[in-house]
């Protein structure tokens, strides 16, 4: 595999200045679908770990989760006027416009499934998208978010990113070196056929890692200022982390107030 570019610390988030999670967030993690757990962003790099963990948590709590790039992905399988603006855009590795990205997200926050709570996988990913979203999150005046960092190390990611496999009907993501599905290339849950994406190509991957650590590292610095930010360890077994994430979900409403 090709040399990518190497800005070490960057990527595992987690580690890197986050505000560890206190010790009273330890306590038992509650049964999740009575609880107002308001909005919760996952910040990561690209196979950090972002979508499978958001999937668990949507589940757990009953909320939606609202990936970007999974909105943007179904609008260039159907040829949309959105899908054709972002196709190329994201084939190349780089990130579609704020003013497209903002706006999907608007619509999809407005459905009535997001008033208990959601989870943000993949947005914001600029200071301009988190800016927005405070905006926006204001005029709702329901809770702050909670901001979890998922950490990663940049070699773990590269095996991450171009192990991953999922499964085009449910949307369950497997990677072929750590979450290898029962019988080779069929989704466990329905049997189809497992696909790749197209960005996990080398040179897009490449491209992907560039701009998050261009664009999107900055907002650790953004939410730590505002004291929202609670990072989690993404190394660990999927279940470790979900169970890391959990903990600070519930203790998490109360660290993100202290400092409004
Ligand atoms: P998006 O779809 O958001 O991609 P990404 O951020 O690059 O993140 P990934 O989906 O690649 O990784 P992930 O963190 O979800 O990891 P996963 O759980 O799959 O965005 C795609 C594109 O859309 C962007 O490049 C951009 O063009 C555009 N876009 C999207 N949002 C945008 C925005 N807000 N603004 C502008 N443009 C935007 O896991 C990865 C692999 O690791 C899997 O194989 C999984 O099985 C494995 N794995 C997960 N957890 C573990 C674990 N604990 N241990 C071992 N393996 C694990
Ligand atoms: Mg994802």
């Amino acid at each position: 595999m090709r040399a990518l570019p190497r800005a070490a610390g960057a990527f595992a988030a987690g580690g890197c200045g986050v505000k560890p999670m206190p010790s009273s967030m330890a306590n038992e993690v509650m049964s999740g679908r009575n609880i107002a757990v308001g909005p919760i962003i996952l910040l990561g790099a690209p196979g950090a770990g972002k979508g499978t963990q958001a999937k668990l948590v949507a589940e757990h709590y009953g909320i939606p989760h609202i990936s970007t790039g999974d909105i943007l992905r179904d609008n260039v399988s159907r040829g949309t006027q959105l899908g054709k603006q972002a196709k190329a855009v994201m084939e190349r590795g780089e990130l579609v416009p704020d003013d497209l990205v903002n706006s999907m997200v608007v619509d999809r926050l407005g459905q009535p499934d997001s008033r208990r709570g959601f989870i943000l996988d993949g947005f914001p990913r600029t200071v301009a998208q988190a800016e927005w979203l405070d905006g926006e999150l204001n005029g709702r005046q329901g809770r702050p978010p909670i901001v979890i960092s998922v950490g990663v190390r940049y070699n773990q990611l590269l095996q991450r990113l171009t192990g991953r496999r999922s499964c085009p009907v449910d949307g369950k993501i497997y990677n072929i070196y750590f979450q290898p599905p029962q019988k080779e290339g069929v989704c466990d849950l329905c049997g189809t056929a497992l696909v790749q994406r197209k960005d996990d190509k080398e040179e897009v991957i490449s491209e992907r890692l560039r701009s998050y650590q261009r664009q999107t590292v900055p907002l650790v610095d953004y939410y730590r200022q505002q004291g929202r930010l609670l990072g989690v360890n993404g190394e660990l077994p999927v279940e470790q982390v979900m169970a890391e994430i959990f903990r600070a979900i519930e203790g998490g409403a109360t660290a993100a107030g202290t400092n409004d």
